[in-house]
């Protein structure tokens, strides 16, 4: 007998996105809500070698990793009915297969009060993942996201799409690893005679 696919009879499902997924979920959803789970920590250590990069010059993207004390900031999406099938799909493709992640559960607290703690799908890329970087320097990761770019556009982008994010969203939220990273790149381009900004760079919708 087959498994049954217990994605399909769902009829409501929540996605907790903490990189891309904040600024471009790319799926239909009924509702969505700003908030933080806790026992991860956001890092630039995943590798991409298709949207950001390439096989030569991978881009760092970001992934979770754990660790007790720390609380990452992101966006849960709510999906429901058809658009629970549909979302999952679409994700298979886009951070599954193509972005090397796996899914995990986890417990989002939303921001708004009276909202109680949701349960919530995330994509989480680990370390044994063959495209998986690892850490680095603050330097060495800014150093790498100024140089790549791939089907989607450059990764300095993603960089400065998160980052703004945090920036108007969650203000509350402190991400030290996030913020050095852009100010990070942001000295590359100064030392080289670039772009010299007097205020971090905002982007409109995407
Ligand atoms: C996410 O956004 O939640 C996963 C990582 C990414 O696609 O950037």
């Amino acid at each position: 007998m087959k498994p049954r696919d217990s994605t399909k009879e769902k009829s409501s499902l929540w996605i907790f996105g903490y990189g891309s997924l904040v600024w471009k979920p790319g799926f239909a959803y009924k509702r969505s809500t700003i908030g933080h789970i806790r026992g991860f920590k956001r890092r630039f250590w995943h590798g991409d070698d298709f949207y950001r990069g390439d096989k030569d010059k991978p881009a760092r993207v970001v992934t979770l990793v754990e660790d007790e004390q720390a609380c990452t900031w992101g966006v849960a999406y709510e999906v429901t009915d058809s658009q629970v099938e549909e979302s999952l799909q679409y994700l298979n493709m886009r951070e599954i297969v193509l972005g090397g992640y796996i899914t995990q559960m986890v417990e989002f607290l939303p921001k708004e009060k009276g909202q109680g703690p949701l349960l919530a799908v995330v994509y989480i890329a680990t370390s044994s993942n063959p495209i998986y970087l690892g850490p680095a320097s603050d330097r060495e990761i800014a150093a790498q996201i100024a140089a790549c770019s791939g089907n989607t556009g450059h990764n300095i982008e993603y960089l400065v799409r998160l980052a703004e994010f945090m920036r108007l969203s969650c203000p509350e939220a402190e991400d030290e690893h996030l913020f050095s990273i852009e100010a990070a790149v942001l000295n590359i381009f100064s030392e080289c005679g670039g772009i010299k900004p007097q205020k971090p760079i905002l982007l409109g919708a995407s």
